[in-house]
C-alpha cells in the first residue's frame, strides 16, 4: 500500500479529484453490512484505489455523532477515503458534513441511489431522483460547507426511479452545476433494485455531457467486464461492489489486466493458497484489537461468499456458521481450499 497525501489547502480540488479519485481508479463500492473496516483493509491490500464508508445517516450524525463512530472511523492507510451520507434535509446534511469533516476524510459522497424502503419513504437515497430541486439544495448546502474546507463532494446516483422516470442525465448535470466534483452512476432504476442489468449506455451518455469526472458502476464481475466498461463508456474510473464479495483479489486481477495492455493471457489468477492467505488475513483483521471472538459472527456474511463454488462449500459453512473459534474456522477454510474437506 503506497502512502497517500491527503488534500491540503493549496491543492486545486478539481485536479486532485481527477488525478487521485478518478483517472483509471478502481473504487470499492459502499456495501452496507459488508464494507466495514476489515473488508476495506483486504480490498485495499488487493489493489482497490478508493474506499468509501457504508452509508451513514445525516440525522444520526447530528443527533449523536459518537453513536455513528463505528461507520465513519477509518485509518490512514485507507486514504483516499470518503464518508457517504444519506438524508433528505439540506440543513441536516450540511451540519453532518461539518461535524464529520473533523475526521478529515478525503471526500464526502451523498447517497442518491439507495433503493431501500426505509430510506426512500422519507425522500432520501434514490427517492431524491424524484425531487431534483431538493437534491439540488442538498448538494448546494453541503458543498458550500465543504468548499470552504477544500474537501470534494461526490454524488452517487441511479438511472432514475423507474422506467417512466429515467432522468440520470439531467440529474447529473444538475449535480455538477450545484457543486458536485465527481459523479458515480449505477445505471439501474430504483424499481429494479439489483435485478436485470445495469444500462452502461447511460454511463456513456453522462460522460459525454459532464465536465466533472464520472465513475461507472454496475455488474463488473471480471477484469474483462472492467475494461469493457472503461472502453465502452469512456468513464474515468470504475466502482465494484458485489464483484468484490468473496473475491477481493478482483482489484489485483484488473490491475494486472490494465498494465498488460488488456491481454487476458496476462491476468494473474490467484492460486487457492494465495486466496486463502487473504481470507485468513481478513479473519485476523476482524479480530484485530479485540479478544471477543463473537466479532466473527457478522463475518459469516463474508464466509458465505468465500466458500461459494466449492463442492464441499456447504459442509464448510455448516462448521463455520456454528463456530466462533478462530482456529476451527481457519482450519476448516484451509481444508476446503486444499481439497481436504
Ligand atoms: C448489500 C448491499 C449494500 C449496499 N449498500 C450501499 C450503500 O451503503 N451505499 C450505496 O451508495 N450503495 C450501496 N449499495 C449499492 C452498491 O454500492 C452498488 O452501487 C451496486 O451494488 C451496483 O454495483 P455492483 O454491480 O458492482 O454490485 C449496496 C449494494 C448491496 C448489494
Amino acid at each position: 500500500m503506497t502512502e497517500f497525501q491527503p488534500l491540503t489547502e493549496n491543492i486545486d480540488i478539481n485536479s486532485y479529484v481527477k488525478n487521485k479519485l478518478a483517472h483509471n481508479k478502481i473504487w470499492l463500492a459502499p456495501l452496507a453490512g459488508y464494507t466495514d473496516a476489515p473488508f476495506r483493509f483486504i480490498a485495499k491490500k488487493c489493489g482497490a484505489d478508493v474506499l468509501v464508508s457504508e452509508m451513514v445517516s445525516a440525522d444520526g450524525v447530528k443527533r449523536n455523532f459518537e453513536k455513528m463512530a463505528h461507520y465513519t472511523r477509518f485509518e490512514e492507510f485507507e486514504r483516499p477515503f470518503g464518508i457517504q451520507l444519506f438524508g433528505d434535509n439540506p440543513n441536516v446534511m450540511a451540519k453532518a458534513s461539518e461535524i464529520l469533516s473533523k475526521l478529515k476524510p478525503d471526500f464526502f459522497d451523498i447517497n442518491m441511489g439507495c433503493p431501500v424502503k426505509k430510506v426512500v419513504k422519507r425522500y432520501a437515497g434514490s427517492a431524491l431522483m424524484l425531487k431534483p430541486d431538493l437534491a439540488c439544495e442538498i448538494i448546494k448546502q453541503v458543498s458550500s460547507v465543504l468548499d470552504n474546507l477544500n474537501i470534494p463532494l461526490t454524488v452517487k446516483i441511479r438511472s432514475g426511479w423507474d422506467d417512466d422516470n429515467i432522468n440520470a442525465i439531467d440529474f447529473a448535470q444538475m449535480a455538477e452545476q450545484a457543486g458536485a466534483k465527481l459523479l458515480i452512476i449505477h445505471p439501474r432504476t430504483r424499481k429494479q433494485h439489483f435485478s436485470g442489468h445495469s444500462n452502461w449506455d447511460i454511463i456513456k451518455q453522462i460522460k459525454q455531457v459532464l465536465s466533472i469526472p464520472v465513475i461507472g458502476n454496475g455488474d463488473i464481475y471480471t477484469p474483462e467486464d472492467a475494461i469493457q466498461m472503461l472502453n465502452e463508456t469512456k468513464c474515468d474510473g470504475i466502482m465494484i461492489g458485489r464483484g468484490a464479495l468473496g473475491k477481493p483479489w478482483i482489484f489485483q486481477e484488473i490491475k494486472d489486466y490494465l498494465s498488460n495492455n488488456n491481454n487476458s493471457n496476462c491476468i494473474k489468477h490467484l492460486a487457492p493458497n494465495e486466496k486463502l492467505k487473504y481470507i485468513l488475513e481478513h479473519i485476523d483483521r476482524v479480530l484485530h484489537n479485540t479478544q471477543d471472538t463473537k466479532v466473527l459472527i457478522p463475518m459469516r456474511a463474508h464466509f458465505a461468499f468465500y466458500t461459494k463454488g466449492f463442492a464441499n462449500g456447504s459442509k464448510a459453512r455448516e462448521i463455520i456458521f456454528k463456530s466462533i473459534n478462530p482456529d476451527e474456522i481457519k482450519n476448516t477454510l484451509r481444508d476446503l481450499f486444499n481439497g481436504k474437506l
